[in-house]
C-alpha cells in the first residue's frame, strides 16, 4: 500500500443513520457471500438484490467480477492483491452501509483473516458472512467460464481451488449449500436470515 495522507479530517453528517432506516424501513447492512468461483454467489446475489429492490428496499450489489472490471482493475489475484480487493470492498461496503444501504457483495473471498477484516469494520449486527459452499467438483463441471478447464491446464495460475486456497468460514452466520438447493430456495434462505434478524420489515 502506498503512504496514506496527513492533515485529513473527519466529516461529521447531519443525515444520520437511525432517521435513514427509520424511513427506510430497513438497517444498513453488509450480506457478505464468499465462495468458490462457479459456487452460485453472483447468481443468487443478483436474485436477492432483485427480490429486495422489488420489495422496496434499498439495496445494491457489489460483484467479483464487475468491480474488477472498474475500481479494482489495477489488482491481480496473488494473495496480496486479492487482500486489496477485499479491503477497498469492505471499506466501500461500510460506507455505503452507514448510508443505509442493504449491500449484498459477491467475492471469492478466499482468505479468512480478509473477510474478518471486512466483520470487524461493521458494527455488531451489521455483517453477515454467507457461505455459499459447492464442492470443487461440482464447481469445475458447471465451469460456466471456462475457467476451470484452462486452470486444470496450467493456462491459469493462482486459481482458487486449484492452485490458490479457498479457507472455508468456520462461523458463518449462513451455509447455502447450492449442491442441494436451487437458487430460489438458496435466496430465500439469506431473506429469511434477513428478517429474523430484523434487517428488513422494520
Ligand atoms: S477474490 O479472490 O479477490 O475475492 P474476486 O471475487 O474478486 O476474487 O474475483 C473472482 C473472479 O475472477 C472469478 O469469478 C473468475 O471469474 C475470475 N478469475 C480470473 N482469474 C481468477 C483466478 N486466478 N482465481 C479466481 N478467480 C479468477
Amino acid at each position: 500500500m502506498r503512504d496514506g495522507a496527513t492533515n485529513i479530517k473527519w466529516h461529521e453528517r447531519k443525515v444520520l443513520l437511525p432517521d435513514v432506516e427509520k424511513r427506510n424501513g430497513h438497517k444498513g447492512c453488509v450480506v457478505w457471500l464468499t465462495g468458490l468461483s462457479a459456487a452460485g454467489k453472483s447468481t443468487i446475489a443478483v436474485e436477492l438484490e432483485k427480490k429486495l429492490f422489488d420489495e422496496g428496499y434499498h439495496v445494491c450489489l457489489l460483484d467479483g467480477d464487475n468491480v474488477r472490471h472498474g475500481l479494482n482493475k489495477d489488482l491481480g489475484f496473488s494473495p496480496e492483491d486479492r487482500e486489496e480487493n477485499i479491503r477497498r470492498i469492505a471499506e466501500l461496503s461500510k460506507l455505503l452501509a452507514n448510508y443505509g444501504l442493504i449491500v449484498i457483495t459477491a467475492f471469492i473471498s478466499p482468505y479468512k483473516k480478509d473477510r474478518n477484516q471486512a466483520r470487524n469494520l461493521l458494527e455488531n449486527g451489521r455483517f453477515y458472512e454467507i457461505f455459499v459452499k459447492c464442492s470443487i467438483k461440482e464447481c469445475a463441471n458447471r465451469d460456466p467460464k471456462g475457467l476451470y478447464k484452462k486452470a486444470y491446464a496450467g493456462e491459469i495460475k493462482d486459481f482458487t481451488g486449484i492452485s490458490a486456497p479457498y479457507e472455508e468460514p468456520e462461523n458463518p452466520e449462513l451455509i447455502v449449500d447450492t449442491e442441494s438447493l436451487n437458487i430460489e430456495e438458496s435466496t430465500n434462505r439469506i431473506y429469511n436470515l434477513m428478517k429474523e434478524h430484523k434487517l428488513i420489515g422494520i
